[in-house]
């Protein structure tokens, strides 16, 4: 029973795309997980297969019709798996996001272009909006993208147990990473931090702590302030 992602979209061609050439490539390879593609527009209506038509009220664009996106998502057979629907209006994914994705036996995803989808089958199909960040795409292909890699890439068996460490860090109360650094030791007359050589592993870890902590304080002061939170929080507990 593999983590299934069913993707709906005009563009079927778009899936795997980057992601057949990633971690999530090779764990799709080695049968981790499962990506159906399914190409809305075989659901549409007529000799044109039309999927969609202009909106009541008047306006811009067009609107993808209900009851073609409700037969394409009957044909995905969500069965237990959350029905998400790509787009900049939607709720902002995080890290926390990604994990509850992953801990569930896969998603449904759908696609929109145009201005958007009829709202009805949205309601009626209890989807879940996801926006990937406040800024807006042309179409949610891309969106999908992100997430599904985010999601696929803390599957079990999918990434080595030095990146599992990290990923506890991130996210709520989290901090963002220290810096790394690799050979020469001297590149351009620039130094590694002489701590990183010292060998004194108690020292490296103290030195990374607390870099993490001021790249964190400086680049993103919300999650800083969440963090801080995070430990008033665990100092007040009993
Ligand atoms: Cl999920 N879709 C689109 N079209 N634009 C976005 C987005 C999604 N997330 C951020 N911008």
């Amino acid at each position: 029973m593999s983590w299934r992602a069913t993707v709906l979209t005009l563009f079927p061609e778009m899936m795997p795309g980057p992601l057949g050439h990633s971690l999530a490539g090779r764990a799709l390879e080695q049968g981790l997980w499962v990506l159906e593609t399914q190409d809305i527009r075989e659901y549409g209506l007529g000799r044109h297969r039309t999927v969609d038509d202009t909106p009541f009220g008047g306006g811009a664009g067009m609107v993808m019709r209900a009851d073609v996106l409700d037969q394409a998502i009957d044909e995905a057979a969500p069965e237990g798996r959350p029905l998400v629907y790509l787009s900049p209006r939607g709720r902002r994914m995080d890290q926390a996001m990604a994990r509850e994705f992953a801990s569930g036996p896969g998603l449904v995803l759908l696609c929109g272009r145009y201005e958007g989808v009829d709202e009805r089958v949205l309601e009626a199909r209890g989807a879940r909006e996801v926006s990937i960040g406040d800024y807006v795409l042309s179409g949610g292909e891309l969106a999908a993208l992100v997430l599904l890699d985010a999601c696929v890439r803390l599957l079990p068996g999918v990434m080595g147990a030095e990146a599992s460490g990290v990923e506890e860090s991130f996210g709520p109360g989290g901090l963002l990473e220290y810096p790394h650094y690799t050979r020469p030791a001297e590149w351009q007359g620039r130094a590694v931090p002489e701590v990183l050589l010292s060998g004194d592993h108690a020292r490296i870890a103290a030195w990374r702590r607390a870099e993490s902590e001021r790249i964190t304080r400086e680049r993103r002061p919300d999650l800083w302030q969440a963090h801080d939170r995070m430990l008033d929080s665990a100092a007040r507990a009993p």
